[in-house]
């Protein structure tokens, strides 16, 4: 894991620290991933947490995409209003108090296929009560655990889950799971890979034993999305793919020119020896940092600088003796080490294309993390 990201050429005059994006590396990345998927007849359906971007949804559904991935009812809500018509909620929904009209409303809208995400007996008696009197038939799909231990039932349990879902009048979908321990570096892809079609084969083995159909197997993170595009999986759900960072490039998962994410940061101090300072911190970067990575987000201009410490506002860079580093005032790309919680810190990008702005475009369901 040596490979260093390389960052998109920031425009001049930013406001920093600003959050640019690439459109030319991210219609690079959606043709890359979609065409090794459809390549396999595999349905792909990205995450679209990683940018919470109408637009970015609407250029992957441009670029093959059969539907979206959400991970809150906010986010589906937001994707929804904005014109994404098939949308898969998939995180195991506790539908109590406001919720409970927010997923109705949703599974109730004529313009939208929407599915939801389930892994217990008691959380499909929750989406029933929640449903209870609806007109609409609940889409769902039971989440099997392949070894990552967040979240999903053990893949023997699903036909007994399914078995819940179909007498709560419920449509069944299928299965889907999530090797989120393919980011544990090492040979943690393949792993989680093979972990992922493994609980999905066994998921569905107890599902038509049972008599139950599961005509959606769905599978994948970024990392693994193309390490298991083989039977029984019929779908995958990568997401940061499309706009890459210094983890998924660490990981070996993005090529280092894969990346389409900035952080554009100012120097603003070096009034301290074997340090820069720059106006980019914790609330521009985020504190997210693997054990395999060396600061909370790289710079490629000047790799030997290590984002050594962030407070709120503030990025302090270390550099060895002698490295060369950026001077007072300069203005340097910073690769976020995590993408994800990086946008989401920001109400707007500077959407690029080689080093031109071509727009700002809104982070459409920022905050809606719930
Ligand atoms: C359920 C689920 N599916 C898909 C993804 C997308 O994976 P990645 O972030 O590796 O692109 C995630 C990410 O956390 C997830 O939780």
């Amino acid at each position: 894991m040596t490979d260093l990201p390389l960052a998109p050429t920031l425009p001049p005059d930013l406001d920093t620290p600003a959050l640019v994006i690439d459109l030319d590396v991210v219609e690079r990345n959606a043709r890359r991933v979609a065409s090794a998927v459809s390549e396999r007849g595999i349905k792909l359906r990205p995450h679209v947490k990683t940018h919470k971007s109408v637009a970015l949804a609407k250029l992957q559904m441009e670029h093959g995409a059969t539907g979206i991935t959400v991970g809150t009812l906010g986010e589906a809500e937001v994707m929804a209003d904005g014109g994404l018509t098939d949308v898969f909620l998939a995180y195991p929904v506790w539908a109590e108090g406001p919720k409970v009209a927010r997923l109705r409303a949703l599974a109730e809208r004529p313009d939208l296929l929407f599915a939801v995400g389930t892994d217990s007996l008691a959380g499909v008696a929750q989406l029933a009560r929640a449903m209870s009197g609806s007109s609409a038939r609940l889409r769902v799909l039971i989440e099997v655990d392949p070894h990552y231990g967040r979240t999903g039932a053990a893949p023997d349990v699903a036909a007994e889950i399914g078995r819940a879902a179909e007498s709560a009048g419920f449509e069944l979908l299928g299965l889907f799971s999530h090797g989120g321990h393919a980011y544990a570096g090492g040979d943690s892809i393949a792993r989680a890979a093979r972990d992922e079609l493994e609980a999905l084969a066994i998921g569905e083995e107890a599902l038509v034993a049972a008599g139950m159909a599961a005509p959606v197997l769905s599978a994948g993170s970024s990392p693994t999305a193309l390490g298991v595009l083989a039977a029984p999986v019929t779908e995958v759900r990568p997401g940061t793919y499309l706009i890459g960072d210094a983890m998924q490039v660490a990981l070996g998962a993005t090529p280092p020119d894969g990346v389409a994410i900035a952080i554009a940061a100012t120097v603003v101090s070096t009034a301290v020896d074997g340090q820069v300072v720059i106006n980019a911190g914790a609330k521009s970067l985020t504190k997210d940092m693997a054990p395999y990575m060396k600061g909370y987000g790289v710079i490629p201009a000047y790799p030997d600088g290590v984002i050594e410490r962030v407070s709120d506002y503030h990025g302090q860079v270390r550099f060895p003796p002698g490295a060369p580093r950026p001077a007072l005032g300069e203005v340097v790309a910073v690769v976020p080490n995590h993408a994800c919680p990086t946008i989401d810190l920001y109400d707007s990008f500077v959407a690029t294309r080689s080093g031109s702005v071509v727009g700002r475009w809104p982070v459409d369901a920022r905050g809606r993390s719930g």
